[in-house]
C-alpha cells in the first residue's frame, strides 16, 4: 500500500517551543496556534463505499487535539462506539448511493458542472516555478511577495457547490530585483487534511444549502461521521478560501466560518501552511477574513459572526499577537451577515444589512441558509473601539444600504464619520445570481450628532472588490481603486476614485476576453503622495488561455502597465490578496 506524507495538527506553545515535534525545516513560532506536523499513513486512492476509507485510515486514531490532550476521537466513548458500528454499513451504502444513483437538478448558482467552468475550475498545486517578465521592468518596490487566496475545491463536489465552497488555494509571486518566481499550494486546513487523505469530499457544503432530501442525507452521513469521531468539529471545518492579512508579524490565510491559518513563506517562493491559530486558546469557532490593522498603532480589530445570539462580536488583537476581551454585540436583534467593516481613530463601522443566517432553511431544503429579508431596514452600527460592551453602540437607519465591503471609514471634525463601500443593489440575488447585482460606490455621511445619515453615490459602474493605500486605513484619504464587476470576482478592468471629487479620475480595461480580479494598491518606498504607488493584479485572457501578473501605474491617467509577467499556467479568479513587502517577510516569525 503506497505510504504519503500527511498533516495533522499539534500545538506549539507561546514560549517559541513547540511542545510537539514539528518537521525539522518548519520555523517555529512564537505565539500559541496548532502547527501542522507530519506522519505517515495510508491512502485509498479509489473506493465505491467511502466509510470503508475512513475505517481503514489510521488517520483518526492519531489525530491529536491540542488542548485537553484527546488522542484519538471517542477514545473513551467506548458504548456509544459500539453502538456506531452498527450505523456505519448504513452510511456507506447512502454515501453511495446519493452519490450514485439520485442526482436531482440544480439551480446554475450551486450546479458544479456551471459554477466550475472556465477559469473558475480549479488547478492543482504548483511548486515555486521562476517566470518570464514579459513586459517592462519589475520595480524595486514591490520586493516581496504578491499572495492572492481564492477557491479550489480539492475534490469534485458530490452535490450542491456554490462558487465561495472550494478549498482555499494561495497563488503567490515572489518578486525580486527584477525576478520572478510563482507558486500555488492549498492552504491545509483540518477539511483539506481529511479529505485528501481519503480522496472525496466528506464535509456537507452548507452555504449552497440543501435543496431536497438527498443533501439531507449527505446531511446525516456528516453527522454520524462527527458522531464516530471520524470528524473532530474542534478541529474547525473552514475553508480559508477569503483572504490574507498580515498583522503581528505573522501571515494568515482567512476565511470567516473558521480561525485563521498561519502561513510561511519560504526564500524559495513555496508556500506553507503553519497550523490553525487561537490565539493561546482566547479565540474559537471562527473570525472574519477582513480584519483590519491601525497602521499607526499595531492593533488589528476583527469580529466573528454566529447564527445564534450574539450575532456579531467584536474584539482585537494588540501588536504582540494578544487577544483582547470579546464585545458581544446584543443590541444586533436578527442573524445578520456581516463580512466586512471599517474602523476610524475612533469607532468601529459596520453595516447590518438584510441578508441573515438561518440555519432552519437547511432543515426545510429551503436552499441557501442566507436569504435577502427584503422588510428588513438596514442599519450602520457605530460602537467606540474600546468598548468593553454595547452599551456605547449607536445604530442610524440606511434604507437601501446594503455593503458587503467597506473601502475605508474616517471621522470629519467630531459630529460625523464618512464611510465608503459598495452598495448592493438587489441584494436579493447576492448569492444566487450575483451578475444581477449592482455595486453602487457610495459615499455614507453619518452624523453623530443629530442621526442624519446622507448618501453620495461617487460612480455609475459597478465596482466591488476595492482596495486603498492601507497606510490610510482608519483615516481620511482620497483614492480608492476599485475592479469593474463583469461577474464578481471575475472583473474587466479597474477605476481610480477620487473620493474628495467624488468621480472616477483614472480607468483601465484589461482587454477583450481579459479578466482581473481585486486591484491591489501597493505603495512605493518612501512615497510622498497618497497615490504615488502600483495597482497588482492577477489577469486571465480567455482567448489564449495564458495568465498573468500585472503591475499598473497607480499615478498615470490611464493606469498604464509598468510591468507584465507572464505565469506558468492559469490562476483561476478568487477573491483578496496582499503585498508583502521584502521588510515584512523579514519580519515575519
Ligand atoms: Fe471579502
Amino acid at each position: 500500500m503506497p505510504m504519503r506524507t500527511f498533516m495533522i495538527s499539534s500545538t506549539t506553545s507561546f514560549s517559541g517551543k513547540t511542545t510537539r515535534s514539528t518537521p525539522s525545516n518548519s520555523p517555529t513560532f512564537p505565539f500559541k496556534c496548532n502547527i501542522v506536523q507530519y506522519c505517515s499513513i495510508p491512502k485509498k486512492k479509489k473506493m465505491s463505499l467511502d466509510l470503508f476509507a475512513l475505517q481503514k485510515a489510521p488517520l483518526i486514531s492519531s489525530i491529536y487535539f491540542n488542548r485537553n490532550s484527546i488522542t484519538g476521537a471517542g477514545d473513551s466513548k467506548s458504548s456509544g462506539k459500539e453502538a456506531l458500528e452498527l450505523l456505519e454499513p448504513l452510511l456507506s451504502f447512502f454515501s453511495t448511493f446519493l452519490v450514485s444513483f439520485i442526482n436531482p437538478p440544480l439551480h446554475p448558482s450551486v450546479d458544479p458542472k456551471h459554477v466550475l467552468t472556465g477559469n473558475f475550475a480549479p488547478v492543482d498545486e504548483l511548486p515555486p516555478i521562476d517566470c518570464l517578465v514579459m513586459e517592462g521592468e519589475l520595480p524595486q518596490s514591490l520586493n516581496g511577495t504578491y499572495i492572492r487566496n481564492g477557491p479550489n475545491p480539492l475534490h469534485q463536489p458530490r452535490g450542491p457547490h456554490h462558487l465561495f465552497e472550494g478549498d482555499g488555494m494561495l497563488h503567490s509571486i515572489r518578486l525580486s530585483d527584477g525576478r520572478a518566481t510563482f507558486c500555488s499550494r492549498y492552504v491545509k486546513t483540518y477539511k483539506y487534511a481529511l479529505e485528501d487523505n481519503v480522496g472525496f469530499p466528506i464535509f456537507p457544503n452548507i452555504l449552497s444549502g440543501f435543496h431536497s432530501v438527498v443533501d439531507l442525507g449527505r446531511c446525516a452521513i456528516a453527522i454520524g461521521r462527527v458522531m464516530k469521531g471520524q470528524i473532530d468539529l474542534r478541529k474547525g471545518f473552514g475553508l480559508a478560501n477569503t483572504s490574507l492579512s498580515l498583522f503581528s508579524n505573522r501571515l494568515f490565510a482567512l476565511g470567516e466560518s473558521d480561525l485563521p491559518y498561519s502561513i510561511h513563506l519560504s526564500e524559495e517562493g513555496d508556500i506553507e501552511t503553519i497550523g490553525r491559530c487561537d490565539f493561546d486558546g482566547k479565540a474559537f469557532v471562527n473570525m472574519t477574513a477582513h480584519p483590519k490593522i491601525d497602521p499607526e498603532t499595531g492593533e488589528t480589530f476583527a469580529f466573528r459572526c454566529s447564527p445564534i445570539p450574539p450575532y456579531i462580536t467584536f474584539f482585537s488583537i494588540d501588536k504582540e499577537g494578544s487577544k483582547q476581551q470579546d464585545v458581544p454585540i446584543f443590541s444586533m436583534t436578527d442573524p445578520t451577515f456581516v463580512h466586512d467593516f471599517s474602523i476610524t481613530k475612533q469607532y468601529i463601522v459596520f453595516s447590518e444589512s438584510q441578508i441573515e443566517m438561518n440555519p432552519l432553511r437547511l432543515m426545510m431544503c429551503k436552499g441557501m441558509p442566507v436569504s435577502a429579508e427584503l422588510d428588513k431596514v438596514p442599519r450602520i452600527g457605530v460602537l467606540p473601539r474600546y468598548a468593553s460592551t454595547d452599551s456605547e453602540i449607536r445604530w442610524f437607519e440606511a434604507p437601501g444600504f446594503n455593503a458587503m465591503h467597506a473601502v475605508n471609514a474616517w471621522e470629519e471634525g467630531d459630529e460625523e464619520i464618512i464611510l465608503v463601500a459598495p452598495n448592493a443593489i438587489s441584494i436579493e440575488n447576492l448569492f444566487h445570481n450575483i451578475e444581477k447585482v449592482h455595486f453602487s460606490l457610495e459615499k455614507v455621511r453619518i452624523n453623530l450628532r443629530n442621526g442624519s445619515v446622507t448618501r453620495t453615490t461617487l460612480s455609475q459602474k459597478n465596482l466591488e472588490l476595492g482596495s486603498i493605500n492601507p497606510s490610510y486605513v482608519g483615516k481620511r484619504n482620497r483614492y480608492a481603486y476599485m475592479g469593474i464587476g463583469e461577474m464578481i470576482p471575475k472583473m474587466s478592468g479597474v477605476v481610480k476614485i477620487d473620493m474628495d471629487l467624488e468621480c472616477e479620475v483614472s480607468r483601465r480595461l484589461y482587454g477583450a476576453g481579459c479578466f482581473g480580479g481585486e486591484p491591489m494598491f501597493v505603495a512605493k518606498d518612501g512615497a510622498s503622495d497618497e497615490d504615488e504607488g502600483y495597482i497588482v493584479s492577477y489577469v486571465y485572457d480567455e482567448n489564449s488561455g495564458v495568465s498573468r501578473f500585472e503591475v499598473m501605474d497607480a499615478k498615470s491617467q490611464t493606469l498604464d502597465v509598468a510591468a507584465a509577467v507572464k505565469l506558468p499556467r492559469r490562476v483561476p479568479y478568487g477573491f483578496h490578496g496582499l503585498l508583502v513587502k521584502r521588510g515584512d517577510l523579514d519580519k515575519m516569525c
